[in-house]
């Protein structure tokens, strides 16, 4: 587990691409390594291939998490609950008092994942997803 860089973004496109419906584009990670001050990002490498990776937006006295993905290849060996650990232990002991983020309705993965670490099902955005309208589900952890 190590802080992203630059050079990993290649891979992370290649796990986001083959986790999402609306993958980010390269210069969305681009901008937010280099440009987003607010933006901390990591990667889990598994014998050097990055295999995970997560992130979050510190906002004030808010995280909120903008992704999280494993490669299909490495699912459910424990890396996603890796990288929600990291993502807590990075924010836990400062002024950070909730973490939040969406899911979608039908992720019951990830939902299962999340609730492992405490956080509970808050409220809905509506039709969030562009590509099927799928509803969010808005979740939050309180330190
Ligand atoms: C969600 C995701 C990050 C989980 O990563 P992972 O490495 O497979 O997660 P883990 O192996 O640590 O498993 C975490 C929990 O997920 C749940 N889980 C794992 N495999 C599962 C399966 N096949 N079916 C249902 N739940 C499962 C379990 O609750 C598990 O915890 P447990 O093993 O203590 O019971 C991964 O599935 C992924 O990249 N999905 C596509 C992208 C995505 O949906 N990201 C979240 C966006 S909000």
């Amino acid at each position: 587990m190590r802080k992203m860089k630059l050079s990993d973004i290649d891979s992370v496109i290649d796990i986001e691409k083959n986790s999402f419906p609306i993958p980010w584009t390269r210069g969305a990670f681009m901008a937010e390594l280099k440009n987003n001050m607010l933006a901390r990002y990591c990667v889990v490498e598994v014998n050097g291939r990055v295999v995970g990776y997560g992130g979050m937006w510190l906002i004030m006295d808010e995280a909120h998490i903008t992704n999280i993905a494993v490669h299909p290849e490495y699912r459910g060996r424990g890396i996603g609950t890796k990288l929600i650990g990291a993502l807590i232990a990075e924010v836990s002991g400062t002024n950070i008092y909730g973490m939040t983020l969406e899911v979608r309705r039908s992720n019951i993965r990830a939902q299962k994942l999340y609730r492992k670490f405490g956080f509970v099902p808050c409220g809905v955005r509506p039709e969030y997803y562009l590509d099927n309208r799928e509803d969010a589900i808005i979740m939050w952890k309180t330190m």
